[in-house]
């Protein structure tokens, strides 16, 4: 067999089909829907890319090609278009859309490629293996998961592997899991990922597979700044592993930017120090594995911090004053909440007289602690708006798991705020730090400094210190504040409490001692 199997005429006219099919079926579906099933196809140039590096790590004289999420076949497609006549013995794969399915089945339908419209995770043909096995899987975030798959996709990952997935993993977790047992001994495999599994908690298992039942070889990590994704929110990488059992230590290659050929950055690591290594994604950042040792002043010596209020449903639990008198609101049900930092104009929010930010429309969060009878019975006009959720908000994944799902959580307001996300430049803070003179809280879209002892005694003693706080914060390096956010496709950065606790902050060690 061989790829003179395609009698419909050359790889690169069923490579231009191929386009034409995935837009199509693309713009049949909307954005929302391709989202929540993890639908952004892989640019060709990319695929082409990848393919290539994958080639020239599987040295055996035959390929068989594993693709656990086809999608219209990008892979397939680069597969043939990069490997010499003959070489290819079998294709095999799933795509569980019957859209992108019809159209992969039409381009590349015969003896040698076998395709299937199932679901991947749920399938079981592992009796039979492959040695390369190269794919982009949907990386589906775990909220738009239903909690009887991700029940079921965590046990079938403890049986067959005996790995614990964490609830908050992506279904590319389970993906990249899933598919070990379709591996034969030997094989090659490259998984296009997010890179933030390198960064967060629930990227342990992801991380432990790699270091303890694979030989992880390389990671390569495409510069967000400048790339061909789809879905531009998304940081990527690709994950290369061989499916052998090694115990002795060996060295694991992290390159960043540019291609797999030219890398912008490229270092090796040995699989002891990635071992002890927290955030893979610094590696290539030359940045010191271990901090432990690390003696500068941080933010979180002298704040405590915590990410801002997640309401569940912003739009319908956040009210200006004209829509809480339209609704015959009562105000006492209502705390003042800052704007996102995106309608926020300038850094500093000055307070009225009633503690409400002075600006120009203030909002206000919903926050009733009543439960739906004494609601009913002693405020009907509130009960009138909560119905009105009812249907929408109320099944929302963080409202249908709290306690009563109009709940709202605690926080105080405090006058030291952090945005969560921002861009930022080689000489401006991708943050911007707010200073609050109202009793307003913040959203999440907010991370909540609280000061610490050390410095409230300094606040107490004397109220400037209010200003000489929050001009340290916006002096803090850029360099420092980047080494420990993370970075997102088209260059967003976001950084988490934990992350901005570990920032460097010399000028607060200065203010409280003075
Ligand atoms: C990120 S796209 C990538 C498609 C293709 N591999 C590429 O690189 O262009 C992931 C594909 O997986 C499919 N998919 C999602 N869940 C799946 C499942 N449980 N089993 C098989 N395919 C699935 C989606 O419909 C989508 O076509």
């Amino acid at each position: 067999m061989g790829t003179q199997n395609f009698r419909f005429g050359s790889i690169r006219d069923l490579e231009k089909k191929r386009k034409i099919s995935q837009k199509k079926v693309d713009d049949s579906k909307s954005l929302d829907s391709r989202k929540k099933n993890g639908q952004f196809s892989t640019p060709i140039e990319i695929a082409d890319e990848i393919m290539k590096y994958g080639l020239s790590l599987q040295k055996d004289s035959h390929i068989s090609f594993f693709e656990p999420a086809v999608g219209t076949g990008a892979f397939i497609s680069a597969l043939l278009n990069n490997s010499s006549p003959d070489k290819v013995d079998k294709i095999f794969g799933f795509e569980i859309d019957e859209d992108y399915y019809e159209e992969a089945h039409k381009l590349w339908n015969s003896d040698m490629v076998e395709l299937f419209n199932e679901d991947f995770t749920t399938a079981d043909y592992s009796n039979k293996k492959y040695n390369l096995l190269i794919t982009n899987p949907p990386y589906v975030r775990h909220h738009y998961l239903e909690k009887e798959k991700k029940a079921q996709l965590q046990a079938m990952v403890k049986k067959e592997m005996d790995l614990d997935v964490s609830g908050l993993s992506g279904l590319y977790c389970y993906f990249l899991l899933l598919a070990d047992k379709y591996l034969d001994e030997g094989a090659v495999c490259g998984w296009l990922l997010p890179s933030e599994f390198m960064d967060v908690n629930y990227g342990k298992v992801i991380k432990d597979y790699l270091l303890n039942r694979v030989q992880l070889i390389r990671i390569h990590r495409y510069n967000p700044n400048n790339c061909l994704f789809d879905d531009a929110l998304v940081s990527s990488c690709v994950v290369w592993f061989k499916k052998v059992d090694i115990t002795e230590n060996y060295n694991v290659e992290f390159s960043y930017g540019g291609t797999h050929d030219k890398p912008e950055v490229s270092k090796f690591i040995s699989k002891r120090e990635l071992s002890a290594c927290k955030k893979w994604t610094h590696v290539t950042d030359a940045i010191e594995i271990n901090n432990s040792t690390q003696t500068d002043a941080c933010i979180g010596d002298y704040f405590d911090i915590k990410r801002g209020l997640a309401t569940g449903d912003n739009g319908f639990f956040i009210l200006n004053e004209q829509q809480i008198k339209e609704n015959n609101l009562d105000m006492k049900f209502f705390k003042p909440i800052l704007p996102s930092p995106r309608n926020m104009l300038g850094d500093e929010v000055m307070s009225n007289e009633d503690g409400n930010p002075d600006i120009s429309e203030p909002l206000f969060l919903l926050d009733c602690n009543l439960d739906e009878e004494e609601i009913i019975a002693e405020y009907p006009e509130l009960w009138n708006y909560l119905k009105c959720g009812l249907k929408t908000t109320a099944t929302k994944y963080l409202c249908r798991s709290r306690k009563k799902w109009y709940f709202q959580e605690r926080r105080e307001p405090t006058p030291f705020l952090c945005s969560y996300m921002g861009r930022g430049s080689k000489d401006r803070l991708p943050f911007r730090f707010i200073l609050n003179h109202s009793k307003a809280v913040a959203s999440n879209s907010y991370l909540l400094l609280y000061p610490k002892d050390s410095l409230k005694k300094r606040i107490q003693e004397n109220e400037t210190t209010y200003s000489q706080i929050w001009n340290a914060l916006k002096c803090i390096d850029v360099n420092d504040i980047e080494i420990e956010g993370r970075v997102y496709g088209g260059g967003l950065k976001k950084i988490e409490p934990k992350e901005l606790s570990k920032v460097k902050c010399r000028e607060l060690k200065k203010i409280v001692n003075q």
